[in-house]
């Protein structure tokens, strides 16, 4: 089965959480892409509708939802994001599409976060895809150089800036033995806005899709 239609099996999977009256958050990427545009089916359950991005706002306004600030929506009941990885114990590495710092902050602000991925993301490892970072422009240049100390190899993402006006060091050959600690680490750097590992606050169920069917993996 091609990658696009696993993506499109584990979001499909998803729909299923949505039970009646849900304030709902949405994350971003091609994977929740899917989820979207299956939305409407289940319009007449969801009370109201919070985003990751502008990308997905946009989506979802096309389609006919009003989209909520968190202010006025409070506590979610349920976030649907992808991942770029995943391990056994629901940590991810989050940020491909450069959303991490708001999908984190909405991810904190929900009850129930599921993850919706194909096979390919599941990893004993995380590092081996880039770890993105969002940090504010001034710092890139000292915070690239905290990671070379740390052995990664940052990148900056060239003519990208976030919807909150950053930039995005990506780095490579990071193994990260362990998530949590790394993540502190990271968070602690001035100028960093948010490191795109998700362990404090990782997913609570991930929908997995491999060529047969997609599995349901519970903590
Ligand atoms: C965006 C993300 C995405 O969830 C992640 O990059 C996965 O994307 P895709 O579903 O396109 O493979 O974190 O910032």
């Amino acid at each position: 089965m091609h990658q696009s239609e696993k993506k499109r099996q584990a979001a499909l999977a998803a729909l299923e959480y949505i039970e009646d009256n849900t304030q709902l958050g949405v994350g971003t990427g091609s994977t929740v892409n899917y989820f979207i545009d299956a939305l409407p089916d289940y319009r007449s359950k969801i009370c109201s509708v919070a985003s990751s991005s502008e990308a997905s706002t946009k989506r979802l306004q096309k389609l006919g939802f009003e989209v909520s600030s968190l202010g006025d929506t409070g506590e979610l009941d349920l976030y649907v994001d992808g991942a770029d990885e995943a391990n056994k114990h629901f940590h991810l590495i989050k940020g491909g599409g450069g959303a991490l710092t708001r999908e984190k902050v909405v991810a904190a602000y929900s009850r129930k976060f599921i993850c919706i991925i194909d096979d390919t993301k599941l990893v004993g490892t995380l590092g081996a895809f880039p770890l993105p970072v969002e940090v504010i422009p001034m710092a890139r240049a000292y915070i690239a150089k905290k990671f070379i100390k740390l052995r990664g190899q940052p990148i900056y993402r060239e003519g990208f800036k976030t919807d909150n006006g950053n930039h995005i060091l990506d780095i490579y050959n990071l193994n990260i033995i362990n998530p949590v600690e790394m993540e502190d680490r990271i968070n602690r750097i001035p100028g960093v806005v948010t490191v795109g590992i998700f362990a404090h606050r990782g997913a609570d169920i991930i929908l997995m899709a491999d060529n047969k069917q997609v599995h349901t993996l519970r903590k």
